[in-house]
């Protein structure tokens, strides 16, 4: 299990222990996190998981995928150069601690 934090665009902060393995849109779902969708179940195909990841952690999560990289040209927030599709996103116990702010709208 590893802690992932999320974080509302109010602020709110929930912390979560997601099993390793599953993805961090998988673990937003699972605990009724506000403001991930995930219409596609994780196969990069709605843009409804479109999260912010704390920059002390970009650098261990896996290089973006064209595919992924497409489907950020298509969500509806704002991207920045910490966006990441949340499902993409496998958690694993480097990851402990890792913020992921959610975005004001998702699609
Ligand atoms: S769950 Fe649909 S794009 Fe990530």
């Amino acid at each position: 299990m590893t802690n992932l934090i999320y974080v509302q665009p109010n602020g709110a902060r929930l912390e979560v222990e997601a099993p390793d393995g599953i993805t961090v849109m998988q673990a937003a779902v699972d605990t009724e996190i506000d403001g991930i969708i995930g219409a596609c179940a994780g196969s990069c195909a709605c843009g409804t998981c479109h999260v912010y990841i704390d920059e002390r952690y970009t650098s261990l999560l896996p290089p973006m995928t064209r595919e992924e990289d497409n489907k950020l040209d298509e969500v509806a927030a704002k991207v920045k150069r910490n966006s990441r599709m949340a499902c993409r996103l496998i958690v694993t116990p480097r990851l402990e601690g890792m913020v992921v702010y959610i975005p004001e709208t998702q699609g």
